[in-house]
């Protein structure tokens, strides 16, 4: 595990967050069944984890910058550390009652993803990560898979919801991977499909249309745990882009082919 000052503040805000989901998806969970659904009251659960997260990061390092996916960009004082926080990465889950669900703390130094924790309170799964210092679950050190042939890869992935653009083109680059790799699937929470290629559950992922707040604690968590990511066109501006290819290295390069060619 990381004893850091930092992980201690990161994991104690995504603890505490935590708590609160879980406590709330129990209520999700009984609120399926009304008419009016759980809609608005995930909404409140969502803007709760937000502001608690919040509080706890400024209290422990104050003048730091935020975006946020609901209080979107908060200039600090200090100019060179920002968090990128999704209070509820895997919202849609949330609010189905499926237990993926997980906070996302990110903190960027001179634009660079220097330490990451996602945490899935249904689970009771912390997932830390620091740069030079290794991805962990819990107590165990983290490693992407080995395998290196996509016929046995597994491989994440994320699929436009309605309204959003980009649904001709996933269903080229699915077919396009559908037939060369063991099998796909699709988590719905981008954060821990991160988490997943570095503790090599999956051995890639891709996604596009995604968010800063949705990657960036699982970029440091798949780097540290020996793998590799490119935006979709095999740069590195996953974050600016909202593109992600992650993998173990054989198999994210192979990915990134299929993507780009598809
Ligand atoms: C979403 C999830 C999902 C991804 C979407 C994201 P949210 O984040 O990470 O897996 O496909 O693009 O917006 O809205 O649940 O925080």
């Amino acid at each position: 595990m990381i004893r850091s000052a930092l992980m201690n503040v990161m994991t104690a805000a995504a603890l505490k967050a935590g708590r609160g989901l879980k406590r709330d998806f129990g209520e999700v969970e009984n609120l399926q069944v009304s008419v009016k659904g759980p809609g608005d009251f995930v909404t409140v659960a969502d803007q709760k984890a937000e502001k608690i997260v919040f509080e706890e990061l400024s209290k422990a390092r104050p003048g730091y910058g935020f975006i946020m996916e609901e209080g979107g960009e908060i200039e600090g004082t200090d100019k060179s550390h920002t968090w990128h926080i999704d209070p509820l990465d895997g919202t849609t889950n949330f609010l189905h009652g499926i237990p993926i669900f997980g906070v996302s703390i990110a903190l960027a130094r001179e634009g660079q993803i220097v330490a990451g924790v996602v945490y899935n309170p249904a689970v009771d799964d912390m997932f830390v990560a620091e740069r030079g210092q290794g991805a962990y679950l819990n107590n165990r050190r983290l490693r992407v898979s080995g395998r290196n042939k996509l016929p046995e890869a597994l491989i994440g992935c994320g699929i436009p919801h309605l309204g959003k653009s980009g649904h001709a083109r996933f269903s080229q680059e699915l077919s396009t991977v559908m037939g060369k790799v063991s099998n796909v699937r699709r988590l719905g929470a981008a954060a821990l499909d991160l988490c997943y290629v570095a503790a090599g559950r999956y051995d890639g992922y891709w996604e596009r249309g995604i968010k800063s707040w949705d990657i960036a604690a699982g970029l440091v968590m798949v780097k540290e745990a020996g793998g590799f990511t490119t935006d979709c066109d095999g740069g590195q501006d996953m974050l600016t882009k909202g593109s992600i290819c992650a993998g173990n290295e054989p198999i994210q390069a192979a990915l990134l082919n299929l993507i780009k060619g598809a």
